[in-house]
C-alpha cells in the first residue's frame, strides 16, 4: 500500500513540474553543464551581441558578460531582477543590461546570439518573433524545445534537457 503512494505522490510530483515548466515558464535555472553546453554553442566573437531571453537570477549572463561583449538579459520577474543585478554588480561587470518586461514588448533585433529557456507554448511565439524581427546569421541558443520546421546545426542532451543550436 505504502508503495502505491509513493509511486502516486512521485507522480504527481512530475506533473506539478511538468506543468510548472512547460506551462508557465516559471523559474528554472539552467544547470553548470547546460550553460557549459550554451556557451560552446555561442562560440563568442568579440563583435557579438548576446540576449538571454527571461534571464532569471542573471548565471547565463554572468557567463557571456565574461567574454567582454554588450550582454542584454529580458526578464519580468523583479526579485529576480533585483538578484541579477546584485550578482553582476558584486563582479564588477559593467557590460550588462537588464531590461524589466515582458521578452515580447522588446525590440531585440541588434542581437546576434540569443538565448532562451522558455515554455514550450513561449518558444513557438519566440519562433514567430524572431522570423519576423531578427536579423539573418544570428545564432539561436533554445534550451529543452524546438522551433517547427528549423532544423539545428547543433544538439547536445544535458540528462533529458535538450539544448539546440539553430542559425536563422
Ligand atoms: C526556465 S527560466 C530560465 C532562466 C535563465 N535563462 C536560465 O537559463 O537560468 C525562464 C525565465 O523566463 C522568465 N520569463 C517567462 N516568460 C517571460 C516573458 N514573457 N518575458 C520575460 N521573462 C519571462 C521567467 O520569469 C524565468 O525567469
Amino acid at each position: 500500500m505504502q508503495e502505491i503512494w509513493l509511486l502516486l505522490t512521485l507522480f504527481f510530483s512530475f506533473c506539478l513540474y511538468y506543468f510548472l515548466k512547460n506551462r508557465l515558464a516559471v523559474f528554472f535555472p539552467s544547470s553548470k553543464q547546460i550553460i557549459t553546453v550554451v556557451m560552446e554553442f555561442a562560440d563568442i566573437k568579440s563583435d557579438d551581441i548576446f540576449y538571454d531571453l527571461g534571464s532569471g537570477d542573471g548565471r547565463i549572463l554572468i557567463e557571456a558578460a565574461k567574454k567582454k561583449i554588450p550582454v542584454v538579459g529580458i526578464e519580468k520577474n523583479r526579485f529576480l531582477n533585483w538578484i541579477a543585478k546584485r550578482r553582476i554588480r558584486r563582479l564588477n561587470l559593467k557590460n550588462v543590461r537588464i531590461i524589466q518586461g515582458d521578452i515580447f514588448d522588446q525590440d531585440i533585433n541588434e542581437a546576434t546570439i540569443i538565448v532562451a529557456y522558455l515554455s514550450s507554448g513561449l518558444a513557438h511565439r519566440l519562433q514567430k518573433k524572431i522570423e519576423k524581427e531578427v536579423k539573418k546569421g544570428t545564432s539561436i541558443i533554445l534550451i529543452d524545445h524546438s522551433f517547427k520546421g528549423w532544423k539545428p546545426i547543433k544538439e547536445r542532451r544535458v540528462g533529458f534537457i535538450p539544448v539546440r543550436l539553430y542559425v536563422k
